[in-house]
C-alpha cells in the first residue's frame, strides 16, 4: 500500500516546481536587469547629455556623462589586430607609443582556413588585445562580399560566398565578445568597391540583397550576437547607408532584432533628422569633413531640434539605451576581465591561422622540399622581405615582429642550405620589369636547386604611411589582375632557367598568372599572412605543415572572365553601380556559365589525399541529413575541408548551377577514416523569391554534392524535398 505520503507526493513536486518556476519567471532575464539599470540612468540625464553620447568626442572615442559616471565609449580599428594609437586626435601619431599588436592574418586568409573554431580563438586575440589596450569596440570584422577581384579591400574581407562568410563571421565575433569587447561588423551595406566610395549608389535586386549581401550582416547578429555594426559610406537605392528606414530601421533593427549601436563609418552620416530617425545611434568622424565634435550633425543641432519638437526624444533616447546596452554587455561599468597584449599564445595564433590559410594552388610533386636532399635555394622577389602590417589603410598594425618569407626559410632551412636573395623586381610607382634584376635572379637561379619567388600585390609603394594606397588597400581599387612591376617577365624567365621554381603570391586576391602558370610546377598563395607569416609559408614549403587551406574566392584566368566583367559593372559610372550579376557571384557564375576558372571556390591541395565514401541523405520533412565518411589515403597527416553544396534540379525562377551549404573541416592521421554529418535545414533548399517577396521551397528533387572544390565533387545523391 503506499503511504499517504507517497501519495501526496506528486502534488507536492508539482507545487515546488511551480514555485520554483514562478519566482525564477520573476527574476529578470540579465537583459531585462540590463535594461532596468539603463532606464534609471537615461531617467537622470539631461537633453544635453543624452545628445552627447550620439556623435564622437575626440577621432576614436564618443561621449559620455561624466557627471553620472559614464565614460566614453573607446573604439579602434582594426579587423586584423589593434591599429597603432592614434590618441585623443586623429593625426597624432605616437611613434613613440610601444602599441605594437599582434599582426594577424587578414580577413582573406581566416576565411581560407574554413574554420569556424579558428575564426573564434582569431577573435579571441582581437578582443583580449583591444581589452589591454583599453579599447571598447574593435572595428571589425569587415564582411563586405568579395563580388570583383579588383577591390582594394578584399584583403579585409572574407568571401564571395555568403554561407563561408556567416559562419567565419560568427565565430570572429563571439571570440572578439567574450573578451568583453564590442565587435563592429562592418560595411553595412554593399561596400563592395572602393572606387568612389562616399558617393556611390548601389542598385541590386531584392533577391541579390537577400541571398548574397545581407547573410553575412544577418547571422552576424542573429548567431554572432554581434553588439555593433558599422554603417557604410555609399548609398544603398538612392539612400544613404546611414539613414536608410528600409535598411537599418526595417531589416537591421526590425527583422534581425538588432539591438545595439549603428555607428556611421568615419564621415558617413550626411543629413541630422534622416539618420535620426532612419537608423544611425551613432556618428563617428566628421571631424574629417572638418566640423567640430559639438557641431556634428547629431551635436548641437539635435538639442535644438528636440527642443523645437521636430524630433521626438524617445528617438533619442533609444539611441542612448543601445549603447548603454552595449556598454553594460561588455561589462564597460565594472567586472570587466583582464585583456593580454602581444602574448606569445596570441603570435601562435595568428601562425596557425597562416598555417591552415595559405593555400596551395598547385603541386606537381615539388612540394613539399626535402631539407636533406637540397644544398641550395635562391630566394627571389621584393615581396620575400618586404613587411605588410602597416599598410593597406584604417586596417594597418603596428607590430612586435613580422617574419618575412625570406626570414622564414632561412630559419628552417638552418645551416645546411645555402640561400641567396635577389630582390627579381622593385616596388614602386610606374616600375616595369628591370632587366637587370631579373638577369640576376636568373643566374642565382640556374646556379640553386630550388627558386623561390615571392611576388604578388602590395599595399602601397611606401610601407609605412598607411595612406600611401597602390594596390591592396582602403579608398583604392586595382585597375586589372595584371601582376605590376614586371614580375611575369621576372617569373617565365626563372621558371626558364630552372624548372624547379615555387611561386608564392602575397596579396588580397588573384593575379592573371596565365602567361606562366602552365610552366611553373608549383604556386601557392599566401594573402597578408600575418606575424608569423614567413614561419608558416616555410612550415609548409618544407613540409613541416600540411596546407590545407581553401579558395574563399574564384581566381578568374583573366579579369574578362569575370562576372562583374562579363555580366555586371565595376565599378559603375559617376553615381551608380547597377550589380547586374545579380547573385551570380564567384562561383555561382562561373559553375552557372561553365566558365573554367584559373583555380575554383574552395580549391586547395594538400600533400596528402583523401577519399569520400558512403555518402548518404536521409530527409525528414524539409531538412537532410547528409553524412560520408572521408579517410587520409595519403602517409601524412593532413586536414580536409568537405564541402556540400546544393542544387535544385528544377526551378522556378533561375538558381546557381549549385551553392554552398554546409563544410566541415576535419584533422586526420595517415590512414584515418572520420565519419562527417551534416544537417542541412529547410533554408538550405530555399530561393528568394522577389516576385513574391518570400522565401521559397519549390518541391521536387535536389542534388546534394560533397567535395574536396566547387570543381572536385567526390560524391553526389538526389533527394526529393516535399
Ligand atoms: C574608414 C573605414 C572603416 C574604418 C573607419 C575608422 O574610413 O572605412 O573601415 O573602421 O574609417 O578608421
Amino acid at each position: 500500500m503506499i503511504s499517504n505520503y507517497r501519495k501526496a507526493l506528486p502534488a507536492f513536486v508539482l507545487v515546488v516546481a511551480f514555485c520554483v518556476s514562478h519566482a525564477v519567471a520573476q527574476q529578470p532575464s540579465p537583459d531585462e536587469a540590463i535594461y532596468k539599470k539603463i532606464d534609471v540612468q537615461i531617467s537622470k540625464m539631461t537633453l544635453e547629455e543624452k545628445v552627447g553620447m550620439l556623435h564622437a568626442s575626440s577621432s576614436f572615442t564618443s561621449g559620455g556623462v561624466p557627471r553620472l559616471g559614464i565614460p566614453e565609449l573607446v573604439t579602434s580599428d582594426g579587423p586584423h589586430g589593434v591599429r597603432l594609437e592614434h590618441g585623443r586626435d586623429w593625426r597624432t601619431d605616437n611613434d613613440h607609443v610601444d602599441d605594437s599588436a599582434t599582426y594577424l592574418p587578414t580577413g582573406v586568409c581566416l576565411a581560407s582556413t574554413w574554420d569556424p573554431q579558428l575564426g573564434y580563438a582569431y577573435g579571441t586575440v582581437l578582443g583580449s588585445e583591444a581589452n589591454a589596450r583599453g579599447k571598447d569596440v574593435i572595428l571589425g570584422p569587415g564582411i563586405n562580399i568579395i563580388r570583383s577581384p579588383l577591390n582594394g579591400r578584399n584583403f579585409e574581407y572574407e568571401s564571395e560566398d555568403p554561407y563561408l562568410v556567416s559562419k567565419m563571421a560568427v565565430g570572429y565575433i563571439k571570440g572578439v565578445q567574450d573578451q568583453d569587447v564590442s565587435a563592429c561588423v562592418k560595411h553595412f551595406l554593399a561596400n563592395n568597391q572602393e572606387t568612389q566610395r562616399t558617393s556611390i549608389n548601389v542598385l541590386m535586386s531584392e533577391r541579390a540583397l537577400r541571398e548574397i549581401y545581407l547573410p553575412g550582416f544577418k547571422a552576424a547578429v542573429e548567431k554572432g550576437g554581434v553588439y555593433s555594426v558599422m554603417g557604410a559610406y555609399n548609398k544603398f537605392r538612392g539612400e544613404w547607408c546611414t539613414e536608410n528606414a528600409y535598411l537599418v530601421n526595417n531589416i537591421l533593427k526590425g527583422e534581425f532584432g538588432f539591438k545595439g549601436i549603428l555607428m556611421s563609418d568615419w564621415g558617413a552620416v550626411h543629413h541630422t533628422a534622416e539618420a535620426l530617425w532612419n537608423g544611425t545611434d551613432l556618428e563617428m568622424g566628421s571631424d574629417l569633413l572638418g566640423l567640430p565634435y559639438n557641431k556634428f550633425l547629431l551635436a548641437d543641432t539635435v538639442v535644438a531640434l528636440v527642443k523645437k519638437g521636430v524630433i521626438d526624444p524617445q528617438t533619442i533616447d533609444d539611441k542612448v539605451r543601445r549603447i548603454l546596452y552595449v556598454m553594460y554587455k561588455i561589462h564597460k561599468f565594472g567586472n570587466r576581465k583582464p585583456g593580454a597584449f602581444s602574448t606569445k599564445a596570441h603570435f601562435a595564433i595568428a601562425q596557425k591561422v597562416a598555417e591552415e590559410g595559405i593555400v596551395l594552388l598547385k603541386n606537381n610533386s615539388l612540394l613539399p622540399l626535402d631539407a636533406s636532399a637540397i644544398h641550395s635555394i635562391a630566394v627571389i622577389g621584393a615581396n620575400a622581405t618586404r613587411p605588410q602590417s602597416e599598410g593597406g589603410g584604417s586596417s594597418q598594425v603596428r607590430t612586435r615582429y613580422e617574419i618575412t618569407p625570406l626570414e622564414g626559410i632561412k630559419r628552417i632551412a638552418g645551416d645546411g642550405i645555402h640561400l641567396t636573395y635577389s630582390p627579381g623586381y622593385r616596388i614602386a610607382k610606374d616600375a616595369t620589369a628591370d632587366r637587370a634584376l631579373i638577369d640576376s635572379a636568373v643566374e642565382a637561379a640556374k646556379k640553386a636547386d630550388i627558386a623561390v619567388i615571392v611576388g604578388g600585390w602590395t599595399h602601397g609603394y611606401n610601407n609605412y604611411a598607411w595612406d600611401d594606397n597602390a594596390y591592396d588597400a582602403e579608398g583604392i581599387d586595382k585597375t586589372d589582375m595584371a601582376m605590376p612591376f614586371g614580375q611575369d617577365s621576372l617569373i617565365a624567365a626563372v621558371v626558364k632557367a630552372n624548372p624547379r621554381t615555387v611561386v608564392v603570391l602575397v596579396g588580397g586576391g588573384p593575379v592573371d598568372m596565365t602567361s606562366w602558370i602552365n610552366e611553373t610546377p608549383a604556386v601557392l598563395e599566401s594573402w597578408y599572412a600575418g606575424s608569423e607569416g614567413g614561419d608558416a609559408l616555410a612550415g609548409i614549403l618544407f613540409g613541416r605543415v600540411s596546407p590545407s587551406g581553401k579558395l574563399p574566392m574564384t581566381f578568374p584566368k583573366t579579369l574578362a572572365e569575370s562576372p562583374v566583367r562579363a555580366l555586371g559593372q565595376f565599378p559603375g559610372d559617376s553615381t551608380t553601380v547597377e550589380y547586374d550579376d545579380d547573385i551570380f557571384v564567384g562561383y555561382r557564375y562561373f559553375d552557372t556559365w561553365k566558365v573554367k576558372p584559373q583555380f575554383a571556390f574552395g580549391h586547395g591541395l594538400s600533400y596528402t589525399t583523401f577519399q569520400y565514401s558512403n555518402l548518404t541523405v536521409t530527409t525528414h520533412g524539409q531538412t537532410a541529413v547528409v553524412s560520408l565518411a572521408i579517410t587520409n589515403t595519403g602517409h601524412r597527416a593532413g586536414a580536409e575541408v568537405v564541402q556540400v553544396y546544393v542544387k535544385q534540379n528544377h526551378c522556378t525562377l533561375r538558381r546557381p548551377e549549385k551553392e554552398l551549404k554546409g563544410f566541415e573541416k576535419v584533422f586526420l592521421q595517415p590512414g584515418e577514416t572520420r565519419n562527417v554529418t551534416l544537417t542541412l535545414q529547410k533554408d538550405a533548399f530555399q530561393y528568394y523569391n522577389d516576385l513574391r517577396h518570400a522565401w521559397t521551397l519549390d518541391p521536387g528533387a535536389f542534388t546534394i554534392l560533397c567535395g574536396s572544390a566547387s570543381d572536385d565533387i567526390r560524391a553526389s545523391k538526389v533527394i526529393f524535398i516535399k
